[in-house]
């Protein structure tokens, strides 16, 4: 079985959750490479909802080896959490859980510091999910991180905790003494985890380039989406890791020549949760459908995605980025509701046209999309697992998009069960 990387190509949440779930069957091991537990996988199991910020949902499949790499930050105290959820369900996890012992640790100062920033941007706010994410990858870039095999050994975990807390001053010194003890406590608590985490702790790159060599066959899990890479995406209004293809290499210590395949997962409209442009945002009755049809709200923060028709110019830049060979298209179904559905295929920004996708934001802020329109199916699509019983007008929706993103189609998501698949 080939070596595949499963990205999104819009801004996150399009449904890579189940993609990687149902594409674990066919792999031996799964490992995230990016991002942390601003990250929120749903799947659905014989109706049990799993919601997963840092261990690979591979986890839920017995036998499958699941790996954090050093791409990823960690949150300990959140993986914990997890695993507790884990053996709550009777998942067995013992050894087939490893985390890269040179994953830097998201601490307990980073969440607050993003909170303190985050108040002190004023109305320039970007509307992070709150986990610390931001904070982390800036500690680790600037050489002040610690890392997962720095809990083991007590001094030196402390001395740079402590050496953290002081640099930090300048944002730590909002709180109170009372909140700064409290912070400061918290963060030296954090290598108490040791004795639980120890098990898991691993030279990851050893673990999967041995793997490789054997013959096994990776899945390679990214979180968020391209539009929300630190390098391509809608910047500032983005994360702080490379979400895109290169990310698995650098986040996993696998090289490039290893990847077979790229699955570049796809809503089959668009959404975006937090601030940053969305030109085919619809702030209406569609908007207002997209949202309730396809249940539109953060798994991490809850919190309403804004929703709009699908994008081809981003789209493109997407598929270029990340060299994808293979599209999965998500939630199909909710496009039952419509009788027109449209797709941006350029935009007018000060009577110019605009094919390809600008990081400028003024651009993508201010311009008006145009629009394709294709006919609707207004027929129930939700649940359809063979691609002959599909409406004409979806088999046509869907040719349309592999043809302009030069892509095909292998995988199509009609529900958010396991089994509501078209698959080849
Ligand atoms: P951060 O990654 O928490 O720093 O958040 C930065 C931006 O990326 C915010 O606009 C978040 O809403 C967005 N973001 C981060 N993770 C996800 C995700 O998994 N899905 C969708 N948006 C995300």
């Amino acid at each position: 079985m080939p070596n595949r990387v499963v990205v999104g190509t819009q801004w996150g949440d399009e449904g890579k959750g189940k993609i990687v779930d149902i594409l674990t069957e066919d792999a031996e091991v799964v490992a995230r490479f990016s991002g942390g537990a601003n990250a929120g996988h749903t799947v659905v199991i014989d109706d049990q909802t799993f919601i997963l910020h840092l261990v690979p949902t591979g986890i839920l499949h017995p036998g499958k080896i699941c790996v954090i790499g050093n791409g990823v930050v960690v949150d300990l105290e959140q993986v914990l959490c997890e695993l507790d959820q884990l053996r709550k369900r009777k998942i067995e996890f013992r050894d087939r859980f490893l985390i890269s012992q040179t994953a830097h640790l998201v601490m307990p100062y980073h969440k607050v510091i993003e909170r303190l920033e985050e108040e002190a941007r004023g109305k320039d706010k970007i509307a992070p999910t709150g986990k610390g994410i931001g904070p982390a990858y800036r500690d680790k870039m600037a050489r002040n991180g610690l890392r997962v095999m720095d809990i083991l050994d007590h001094d030196l975990f402390n001395k740079r905790t402590e050496w953290n807390l002081k640099s930090k001053n300048h944002f730590l010194r909002k709180l109170s003494r009372k909140e700064f003890a409290s912070i400061k406590k918290k963060s030296l608590e954090v290598s108490k985890f040791r004795r639980r985490i120890k098990p898991f702790i691993a030279d990851t790159v050893l673990f999967l380039n041995q793997a490789i060599k054997e013959g096994k066959s990776i899945l390679f899990e990214g979180a968020q989406g391209a539009m929300l890479d630190i390098d391509f995406g809608t910047y500032p209004f983005c994360t702080s890791s490379n979400t895109t293809v290169g990310g698995a290499c650098t986040g996993l210590g696998v090289g490039p020549a290893q990847i077979d395949e790229v699955i570049g997962v796809t809503k089959a409209y668009t959404t975006r949760v937090g601030n940053g442009p969305l030109p085919t945002e619809q702030q209406n009755e569609v908007g207002k459908r997209l949202q309730d049809g396809g249940n539109e709200f953060g798994a991490t923060t809850g919190r309403p995605r804004r929703c709009g028709w699908l994008d081809l110019v981003i789209l493109k830049y997407s598929f270029r980025i990340n060299g994808i060979t293979k599209i999965a298209l998500t939630k199909l179904d909710v496009l039952d509701a419509f009788n027109k559905i449209k797709v941006c295929v350029g935009y007018k920004y000060r009577n110019k046209s605009v094919t390809e996708f600008t990081p400028d934001l003024d651009v993508l802020g201010n311009c008006r999309p145009v629009y394709e329109e294709l006919p609707g199916w207004h027929k129930e699509t939700h649940g359809i697992t063979d691609y002959k019983d599909l409406p004409d007008e979806a088999k046509k929706y869907l040719d349309y998009i592999a043809r302009k993103l030069e892509t095909p189609v292998f995988l199509i998501s009609t529900g958010s069960r396991r089994d509501q698949t078209i698959l080849p």
